[in-house]
C-alpha cells in the first residue's frame, strides 16, 4: 500500500545537477544515490546526472571516479550492468562557477540543447552541494541566466545545510533565495527528514489508535531525544569551530525530531499542512532568557581518550582547531513545548561527539500508575518506554511490565519489539535517495520550510545567549565516554535519569 501521492510530477525527464560535483558529499552520498535510484528504476528514463565541478577532468575520467565512489559507498554493492547504464546518464562540466559569471550563459546553452534531446519536459534539479558562502551567489546567477525562472515549478533547488551560520545570516540567504525563487522551488535539505524512522514517526503516531490519546502531559512524564556519535570533528575542524554542536546538530536535526514528535495531527498529509503543524510546535518552544547563567543546560568538549579502542586525541589539538577553543562538542537541555498539549513536560535533548557509542534513540517516558495494587507490591518497576530506535538498528519498541513466567509472582519487564532493518536488511534507502526522489516528486514535507528554520535559530540564540559567559570548564569529557557528568545531573536534580535502553540481543547484531 502505497502513500497516494498528492506531489507526483509526472511524465517528466530529470536533469539533475550537482554544483560541487568533484567534492566529499557528492562522491560518498549523492553518486551512490543517484545510481540506486536508476538502478531500481525509481528515476524516469529520461535522466542526466549532470556534475559541475571547477577541476579539470574529462568525462571520462569523472566516470572513472564516480564508478569507484559508488563501489566504495554504495548500500548493498554494485551490479556491473546498472553501473553502465548509471555511467551513461552521468556527465561532467568543468565550470568556474564562482570566478567566472560568464560561464553559467554557456551552461545554459549546452542543457538547453540536452534538454531538448528529451521527449517529456523536465525537471531541473539543481543541487547545491558547495561551500554555504555559495549558495546565494549560484541561486542569484542561475536566476540571471534563466538557468531557473522563479515561479516554474519545474524549476527546483536542494540547498545543503548549514542554511545560515545564526539567525541574521540565514534571514539575509533567505532574502537572496526569495528574490530568485519561490519557496515552493526551495528545498532545503536536513537529511535526517530522509531516514526511515524518522519518517516513520507520524505514521507511527498517526497510523495507530492506541498512541494517540497518550501523546500529551496527561499521560506522558518525559521525552528524551539522544544523538550520541562516536566520531570527533573528521577533519572538518575549521567549520566546527564556527558552528559548534548548537549548530551542527540541535538546530536542524535535532530540533526536527522535537517537532515531529510534539506537533498536533495535520488537516491532511499534504506538505504544507504537515509543515505548519511543525512550525507551531517550533513556535511553542521556550525560548530561554537572556540571563547569561547556562541553567538546565549541560555543555561539553571531549579531551583525548579511547575511541572504539583506539586512542585518539582532544578536540583542541583536533586539525585548525584553537588550543583554547570554547567551543562545545556536547549538549544537553530540557526543552519545554509551551501548549495544551505538552505544558510542564519535560523534554530533554542531548547529542554528542565523540562519545562511548554510536545512537540516535528517541524515548517516551510514560507516567507511572499511582501506588496501588501491582506498583503498591512491586514498587520498583520501571515505567513503560516507547523507544524509537533511529540508528544504527532502525525499529521500535514498547517496553512494558508483565508477570515473569514460573510459580513465583514476580514483575518483569518485557519488549514488544519490531526492529525494522533485520526485516529489510540492505534495502533502507540512504536518506539522500530518498530526499533527492522526494525533491523529484516536489514534495516538500521532507524539507524544512524557512518559517521553521527561522524558529529553529530562535532558539538556539536564546541557548547562546543564555550561556554567553560560559563558565564550564573545557575539555570536561573524555573521548570514549558517556559524555560530561553534569548532563546525567540535569535530569537527577529533576528526580529523573537517562534512559539507556539497549537494543534487544536481536537487533543488536546488525
Ligand atoms: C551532519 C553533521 O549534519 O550530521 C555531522 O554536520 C554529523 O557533524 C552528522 O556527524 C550526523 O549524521 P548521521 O546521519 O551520521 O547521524
Amino acid at each position: 500500500m502505497t502513500l497516494k501521492n498528492h506531489h507526483e510530477t509526472p511524465g517528466r525527464s530529470l536533469l539533475m545537477m550537482i554544483f560541487g560535483g568533484t567534492g566529499d558529499l557528492t562522491h560518498r552520498k549523492l553518486l551512490p544515490a543517484m545510481y540506486h535510484l536508476i538502478a531500481e528504476g525509481r528515476l524516469p528514463e529520461e535522466c542526466s546526472v549532470i556534475s559541475i565541478g571547477r577541476r579539470d577532468l574529462t568525462e571520462a575520467e569523472y566516470r572513472e571516479q564516480a564508478r569507484a565512489s559508488v563501489k566504495e559507498h554504495s548500500r548493498s554493492g554494485v551490479d556491473e550492468q546498472h553501473m553502465e547504464r548509471f555511467l551513461s546518464k552521468l556527465h561532467y562540466k568543468r565550470m568556474e562557477f564562482i570566478s567566472d559569471p560568464g560561464s553559467y550563459a554557456e551552461f545554459r546553452e549546452w542543457l538547453e540543447k540536452n534538454e531538448s534531446l528529451y521527449k517529456a519536459p523536465a525537471v531541473r534539479l539543481f543541487f547545491l552541494a558547495v561551500a554555504p558562502e555559495f549558495f546565494g551567489l549560484i541561486v542569484q546567477r542561475l536566476r540571471q541566466n534563466q538557468l531557473i525562472v522563479k515561479r516554474n515549478p519545474d524549476h527546483r533547488v536542494m540547498i545543503e545545510k548549514p542554511f545560515g551560520s545564526d539567525l541574521a545570516s540565514a534571514r539575509e540567504l533567505n532574502a537572496t533565495i526569495t528574490e530568485a525563487l519561490d519557496e515552493k522551488q526551495v528545498y532545503r535539505i536536513d537529511h535526517y527528514l530522509g531516514k526511515e524512522m524518522i519518517r516513520n514517526i507520524l505514521a507511527i503516531r498517526f497510523g495507530n489508535s492506541i498512541f494517540e490519546p497518550l501523546w500529551n502531559h496527561h499521560y506522558i512524564d518525559n521525552i528524551q531525544i539522544t544523538s550520541a556519535e562516536t566520531l570527533g570533528v573528521e577533519g572538518r575542524g575549521a567549520y566546527y569551530e564556527q558552528s559548534g554542536i548548537l549548530k551542527d546538530m540541535l538546530q536542524n536535526h535535532l530540533l526536527q525530531i522535537l517537532a515531529l514528535i510534539t506537533m498536533e495531527p495535520p488537516a491532511d498529509l499534504m506538505p504544507e499542512s504537515i509543515r505548519d503543524e511543525k512550525v507551531k510546535a517550533l513556535r511553542a518552544l521556550r525560548r530561554y532568557e537572556p540571563v547569561g547563567v547556562c541553567a538546565g543546560i549541560a555543555m561539553g568538549q571531549y579531551g583525548p581518550g579511547t575511541s572504539l579502542g583506539k586512542p585518539v586525541p582532544g578536540y583542541r589539538v583536533e586539525p585548525d582547531v584553537a588550543p583554547d577553543s570554547t567551543v562545545p562538542t556536547y549538549i544537553a537541555l530540557r526543552a519545554s513545548v509551551d501548549n495544551f498539549r505538552w505544558g510542564g513536560v519535560p523534554i530533554y535533548i542531548r547529542a554528542g561527539k565523540r562519545l562511548d557509542r554510536r545512537r540516535t534513540q528517541i524515548v517516551i517516558e510514560f507516567k507511572r500508575l499511582p501506588g496501588v495494587n501491582y506498583y503498591q507490591e512491586f514498587r520498583e518497576q520501571p515505567p513503560n518506554l516507547l523507544v524509537i530506535e533511529v540508528q544504527p538498528a532502525e525499529g521500535m519498541y514498547f517496553q512494558i511490565n508483565a508477570k515473569k513466567p514460573g510459580n513465583e509472582f514476580r514483575m518483569n519487564q518485557v519488549e514488544l519489539n519490531y526492529s525494522q532493518n533485520i526485516r529489510f536488511q540492505g534495502n533502507v534507502p540512504e536518506a539522500y535517495e530518498q530526499l533527492i526522489l522526494e525533491a523529484f516528486r516536489a514534495n516538500s514535507s521532507l524539507f524544512t520550510r524557512w518559517d521553521e528554520l527561522e524558529q529553529s535559530w530562535q532558539f538556539v540564540e536564546s541557548v547562546e545567549q543564555m550561556c554567553a559567559e560560559g563558565g564550564q570548564a573545557f575539555p570536561n569529557y573524555a573521548a570514549g565516554s558517556r559524555g560530561p557528568a553534569r548532563a546525567d545531573r540535569l535530569l537527577h536534580e529533576e528526580g529523573r535519569e537517562w534512559r539507556e535502553i539497549d537494543l534487544p540481543e536481536s537487533a543488536r547484531n546488525h
